[in-house]
């Protein structure tokens, strides 16, 4: 097994109050995830990413962390992980966990803590800086009779990573979940961490900016990608260095500059992979496409591997947002995903082509949605549950049990789609096997080749070339290096 094993995995992104509930609360949990672990093995993946499962009072789904060495009881147990985690090593799937480090729950035993007060940011003068969730970040504090910085909710006040108490309990922390066997963490809002240490007022928007990241009203220069940050991935990526097989770090690095997520894979001593979220929140054109790939490409250092999402749990899913639900178009995506230099991550649902499901007001859960209605559309409609199959509970639940989000019906469910030999599921495990197969799409260089507008090819290691067809809306692989070619 390659020592570089993050080079040459598919990633999957379990939502797990939204995979598998096992006893029929109507929320996923951790044994559900286990009992699923035949459908990633079967569709090929080699690592998943489960999104927070500590314990949290969930004033945002899990990110708002209340102990950072325990699950939270609605999604099981330690022996629960300590089970999944042993029978996915079985199957050759490695785990990754989520871990929350730029803020905790105010809930969290550390934020009342006397003797632990200087873990978090706080001032007399509050600046200008605005929190991602809406309004100020800044809240008074009656018990305390100062502010506390909170860069989302009020309840997730900001940890400060100045005080080398909160980086030394983070390695142990980290380390506490490696010895179980955790084989990395996707890191939340990475570039996040550390905020200016003289907490300067944030300059205003410039016409530069990425019109997703202006929307903040302001130019994040103090609040994000402090230099500081890259000691401590440092510090991270050493500790990971001590184990083995290593331990991978996977950066929620929120940037529309490639010059600076390209710093956060260090001089190959800081984080393995980093999302590159130019491409999720781009126009789905050839050419547009095309140019976040081909400028990743000069911007990344040799040594960096590339990292792409088509979905999330925080955007709308690639199938509603790029391709209007036509499945024709999400095999072009597809495609794409399973076919360029990097590691793809699969967010749960992408392999059937889920599309957002409608939630009604009354069933929302989404905070961000809650705090700011009108903003749009909330993140609720990609986070429902998994349709295994046709009927009530839908293979997620059991019947006549009311899903903690609506499962929704516009749907073929992956019963169903693994009885068709030419549904999208298979489809999709077809590109995952041809992926395995050939070592020009596992590790090729990438390299556009010319063609028609519209249409976009590239060719990856010495004999495998992509055409990817955004006009006819076709999908073609050809390969003289590892066997047949595939048309789609
Ligand atoms: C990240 C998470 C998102 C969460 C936020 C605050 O962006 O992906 O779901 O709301 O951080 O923790
Ligand atoms: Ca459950």
């Amino acid at each position: 097994m390659s020592e570089r094993w993050w080079e040459s995995a598919v990633f999957y992104q379990v939502y797990p109050r939204s995979f598998q509930d096992s006893n029929g609360d109507g929320i996923g949990d951790l044994e559900g995830v286990r009992q699923r672990l035949d459908h990633l093995q079967w569709l090929g993946v080699d690592a998943i990413w489960l999104t927070p499962i500590m314990p949290s009072p969930d004033d945002d789904c899990g990110y708002d962390v209340s102990d950072y060495r325990d699950v939270h009881p609605e999604l099981g147990t330690l022996d629960d992980l300590d089970r999944l985690l042993h029978d996915a090593e079985a199957r050759g799937i490695r785990v990754l966990l989520d871990v929350v480090p730029n803020h905790t729950s105010d809930r969290h035993p550390w934020f009342r803590d006397p003797a632990r007060e200087d873990w978090y940011v706080w001032t007399d003068r509050p600046n200008n800086w605005v929190s991602v969730f809406g309004g100020p970040a800044w809240d008074f504090d009656q018990q305390r009779g100062r502010y506390y910085l909170h860069q989302y909710l009020p309840s997730q006040p900001d940890l400060d990573w100045w005080n080398p108490a909160v980086r030394r309990e983070f390695l142990e922390i980290l380390r506490f979940w490696f010895d179980r066997g955790v084989a990395g963490f996707r890191i939340d809002t990475a570039n996040r961490i550390i905020k200016d240490r003289e907490l300067r007022d944030n300059p205003p928007v410039t016409p530069d900016m990425h019109p997703v990241a202006a929307r903040l009203g302001q130019r994040p220069l103090y609040t994000t990608d402090r230099p500081e940050v890259h000691d401590i991935y440092r510090e991270w990526r050493r500790l990971c260095q001590t184990y083995t097989p290593e331990r991978a770090l996977v950066g929620e690095t929120w940037f529309f500059d490639l010059q600076r997520l390209a710093a956060y894979y260090g001089d190959d001593d800081e984080l393995q992979l980093c999302f590159n979220f130019l491409l999720t929140h781009s126009a789905f054109q050839a050419d547009v496409m095309r140019g976040v790939v081909e400028s990743t490409e000069l911007a990344l250092p040799a040594f960096a591997w590339p990292c792409w999402a088509l979905s999330n749990h925080d955007v709308s899913r690639f199938v509603t947002r790029w391709c209007g639900g036509d499945e024709r178009r999400a095999r072009v995506a597809m495609t794409m995903l399973l076919t360029l230099r990097g590691a793809p991550f699969l967010y749960q649902g992408d392999e059937i082509a889920l599309t957002d499901q409608p939630v009604p007001p009354e069933r929302k859960r989404d905070p961000l949605d809650l705090r700011m209605p009108g903003r749009g559309r909330g993140r609720d409609p990609e986070r429902t549950p998994m349709p295994w199959a046709a009927g009530p509970g839908a293979g997620f639940t059991e019947p006549g049990v009311e899903p903690w989000l609506p499962i929704g019906s516009d749907w073929r469910s992956v019963a169903d789609q693994r009885a068709d030999p030419g549904s999208f599921l298979n489809f999709t495990r077809g590109l995952l096997a041809q992926r395995r197969a050939n070592p020009d799409l596992r590790s090729g260089a990438y390299q556009t080749l010319e063609s028609p507008p519209g249409v976009w090819r590239y060719q990856r290691g010495a004999g495998t070339v992509v055409t990817l067809d955004f006009e006819r809306w076709e999908a073609r692989i050809e390969s003289s290096s590892a066997g047949a070619g595939t048309d789609s």
